[in-house]
């Protein structure tokens, strides 16, 4: 059973530079909701209750967001939105939230290394705190169903163009079903030519406690940081790992096309403001006559579109 998840959120979020230099990059808002909100959910419609955030230097809005702001709450009560009112009590009661700082950025492996003593002998699942996932079923929960089935280590993939697996850790191995794979081989961001497939892992992880021993011997790799891709090929050595192609859409919130295209799809989908939204979109493009444009080049939106990051 996995009852504790850890959400690695100490990165810099250079990648949304100027936005991030004073704001976590996880409190970047979709709409209305932080980033790292979804993320939480999606733990806790999995059935997760304990959740461990590993923050860092920048990052106090995160803690803020999820505990109780009693100022706020005194002026809402009572007035027209009540429901504004019980949602501030509903975020701040979501889940048992603990906070640990990762004190310098060495690193993925280094940031999950810092929950060795709250995960303890369990294992876990990890869920990257600037990625969220739109799917029918939690994308966690998806990943908790195979680790009961096989009971090892699961890491979620999705297929990315050859041509950005270099974005990406990328698994390769033997193919036990269409979704599942006995993996043999990890490369955090490789080049096209080195790449064992095209199947980048995707930010959702059920890890065992083994995983401590193997980032205790992982040394920096890629960008001069510990490498979470890099200990789990390791722990090859020792266990037998599965990936998981996840059902769902994957959002990466730390780069700015992907977060713009997150926000108008979830604006589209936001009763109150589908009809209105859809309707200037629809008169800006025609405005600009951009839609003339991609008419006469015939671009449906494309899988590489998707993954432009
Ligand atoms: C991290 C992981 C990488 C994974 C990616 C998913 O990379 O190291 O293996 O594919 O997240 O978003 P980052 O995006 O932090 O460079």
């Amino acid at each position: 059973m996995i009852r504790k998840a850890v959400i690695p959120a100490a990165g810099f979020g250079t990648r949304f530079l100027p936005a991030t230099k004073a704001q976590p990059k996880e409190m970047l808002p979709i709409i209305d909701t932080p980033t790292i909100q979804y993320v939480v959910q999606e733990a806790i419609d999995s059935g997760i209750d304990d959740i461990l955030i590993v923050s860092g230097k920048g990052k106090r809005a995160i803690e803020d967001h999820f505990d109780r702001n009693h100022e706020l709450e005194m002026e809402l009560e009572g007035k027209a939105d009540e429901a504004m009112y019980n949602e501030m009590l509903r975020i701040s009661d979501m889940a048992n939230i603990h906070y640990i700082r990762q004190k310098e950025l060495r690193g993925l492996a280094d940031a999950i290394y810092h929950a060795r003593l709250h995960t303890a002998d369990e294992p876990f699942a990890v869920l990257l705190g600037d990625t969220i996932v739109d799917s029918v079923i939690p994308v966690t929960q998806q990943l908790i169903d195979i680790h009961e089935q096989f009971g090892r280590t699961v890491i979620g993939v999705e297929i990315v163009p050859k041509d950005k697996v270099s974005r990406y850790g990328i698994v390769g191995g033997e193919q036990v079903s269409d979704s599942i794979l006995n993996v043999t081989e990890l490369v955090e961001k490789p080049s096209t030519e080195e790449s064992p497939s095209n199947l980048a892992i995707a930010g959702r992880y059920i890890l065992t406690p083994e995983i401590y021993k193997s980032i205790e011997q992982t040394e920096v790799g890629k960008n001069d940081e510990m490498q979470l891709t890099d200990a789990l090929r390791l722990l090859l050595r020792r266990e037998s790992i599965a990936s998981y192609t996840i059902e769902g859409k994957r959002y990466d919130i730390g780069n700015k096309l992907d977060y713009l295209k997150t926000t108008v799809e979830f604006a589209l989908r936001r009763k109150e403001f589908a009809e209105p939204f859809a309707r200037f979109l629809q008169e800006t493009l025609q405005a600009r006559g951009v839609d003339q444009a991609i008419t006469g080049k015939g671009t449906a939106q494309t899988i590489e579109e998707e993954h432009e990051r």
